[in-house]
């Protein structure tokens, strides 16, 4: 079975609506920040903190590799994932690709109060959402098939996600 990728922005869902994908479809659930936070020992945050974002984007690419090579997995991506063609590239081989979204009004009330963003740890998180949104809705668009979240229940996003990860394996 193909693994079953989770793309899309900060706050738009990933990790939770991955986590209860997983279950309900008895797959593995992994994370590509986590597997970074594991593999370095260090926070996304502390990565950001000590060594920038471009040191970050290479562990994380690392991580894409890593994590691709085993199928029947669903994974939750970082939100800056789609910024390098070479992880799509890497997670579609053998991987379904469903991207959720949401408006930035509605990921900035989900992030708001967490700090463990750094790319939103500006004085102005609002902009920054709608500024960072702009420029990679089209990455997103182009990599996997949309499944916007804002006003729906975790149940009905994680059915619409399961559906067409169904309808994706029998076309592949
Ligand atoms: C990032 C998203 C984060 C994490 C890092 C950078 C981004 O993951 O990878 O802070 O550039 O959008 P989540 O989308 O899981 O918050």
């Amino acid at each position: 079975m193909s693994n079953l990728v989770l793309t899309g922005f900060m706050g738009t869902g990933k990790t939770t609506i991955g986590r209860q994908v997983s279950r309900r479809l008895n797959m593995k659930f992994v994370d590509t920040d986590q597997e970074v936070e594991h593999v370095t020992g260090l926070t996304v945050r502390e990565i950001f903190d000590k060594f920038g974002e471009i040191r970050f984007r290479s562990e994380e690419k690392a991580a894409v590799v890593r994590v691709c090579r085993n199928d029947e997995q669903v994974i939750a991506t970082g939100g800056g994932v789609v910024l390098n063609p070479e992880n799509i590239k890497e997670l579609e081989k053998n991987g379904i690709i469903i991207c959720l979204s949401a408006s930035p009004e509605v990921i900035h009330q989900r992030t708001k109060n967490k700090k463990n963003r750094p790319i939103l740890n500006t004085d102005d998180p609002l902009q920054t959402i709608r500024d960072r949104l702009a420029e990679r809705k089209p990455l997103y668009e182009a990599a996997g098939v949309m499944v916007d979240t804002d006003n729906r229940s975790i149940e009905e996003v994680v059915t619409e996600v399961i559906r067409i990860y169904r309808e994706c394996s029998a076309r592949k």
